[in-house]
């Protein structure tokens, strides 16, 4: 198993010589390597058994040092890297050849984000390159909330697990690109597009579509549970209810079915916490003793969006 720790010198010599390193941040703990460096890059995709057509964020941890990587900010892009960054904002800007082509599967753009948890900003200040960071999870699996998610499925691959606690967010950063100029939402996210629409006005969102992933991120079946994955109602669910199915609720328990195999994502109704909890129960969930499990859509407003987006494709519809 890997070593977990809280050692920025240790996880910076890991990364100096070309070993991958999974880092906090305050959405899902990512899988870090050198991303001016193509065999970290290589690993990264290797370790995930991600394909190699899905393109990676880059993370570091100043606007000053994103110029190097980058072509232009446009003017949106700049207001909102201002605005909420450090944070879950991830943004899509024309790169510079200095980013490795593997980094971005051979498109012109580079997703680039300054990530807000104080030991991997520390980390980013100490380093002379930026980390390329996926979610640290096998390609397709629930993204790591926690060291302990990081180290039971990757634990075997890599050196170091740099340990912040639990992710404060617990959802992927939001992505934003600029489609002819027009600011545009590739993933939903960690930040709420009512609080992206407050400074830039209006946002496209756009569709996913499998058959032409431009953010694969956005393929329909992700972020999934390995046991069969079903999204129903709580009259539905009250209904067929039985010992063989675990159920993830928002804040309410269903009364027909046994408390153990239920989980609410907040009893109190707030959508952050039920984003915080997403990805840990669904864990759990998966490690019951059951056939199924069921989910119910929480609220559609601020991080609902991006929670019911996770749900969807985690039972991999529309
Ligand atoms: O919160 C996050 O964003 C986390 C933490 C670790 O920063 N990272 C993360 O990375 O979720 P990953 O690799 O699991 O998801 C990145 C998404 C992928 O869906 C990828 O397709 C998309 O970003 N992406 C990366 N570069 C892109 C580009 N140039 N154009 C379109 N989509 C891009
Ligand atoms: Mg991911």
């Amino acid at each position: 198993m890997a070593i977990i720790g809280k050692d920025i010198d240790l996880a910076k010599e890991f990364l100096q010589n070309n070993q991958l390193v999974a880092i906090p941040t305050e959405t899902v703990y990512g899988l870090a390597g050198n991303a001016l460096d193509e065999k970290a890059v290589l690993s990264i995709f290797e370790t995930k058994n991600r394909p190699s057509f899905d393109p990676l964020i880059v993370h570091t941890d100043s606007l000053d040092k994103l110029r190097r990587y980058v072509t232009e900010i446009p003017e949106e892009a700049q207001q909102l890297a201002e605005k909420f960054w450090p944070g879950p904002l991830t943004l899509l800007l024309p790169k510079k050849d200095i980013i490795p082509d593997l980094v971005t599967s051979g498109l012109d753009t580079v997703a680039v984000r300054i990530p807000n948890h104080s030991l991997t900003l520390r980390l980013l200040a100490t380093l002379d390159f930026p980390l390329a960071a996926p979610s640290a999870n096998p390609f397709g699996y629930i993204s790591p909330t926690t060291a302990q998610h990081v180290n039971q499925q990757l634990g075997e691959k890599i050196s170091y697990i740099l340990d912040g606690g639990e992710c404060g967010i617990g959802i992927e950063s939001t992505i934003i690109g600029f489609v002819d100029q027009v600011p545009t939402v590739y993933r939903m996210g960690g930040l709420a597009i009512e609080d992206i629409e407050n400074v830039i006005g209006k946002v496209v969102l756009m569709s996913h579509s499998s058959s032409n992933p431009k953010a694969p991120g956005m393929l329909k079946s992700h972020y999934a549970p390995r046991k069969p994955f079903f999204l129903k109602d709580r009259n539905e669910m009250s209904e067929m209810s039985d010992d063989t199915s675990a159920y993830l609720l928002f804040d309410r328990f269903i009364e027909e079915i046994d408390k153990k195999n239920q989980r609410l994502l907040s009893p109190s109704g707030d959508l952050k916490e039920a984003a915080r909890n997403l990805f840990a129960f669904l864990r759990e969930l998966d490690a019951q003793p059951v056939d199924h499990i069921f989910a119910e859509f929480v609220p559609d407003r601020n991080l609902g969006k991006a929670i019911n987006d996770r749900l969807k494709r985690a039972a991999a519809i529309d």
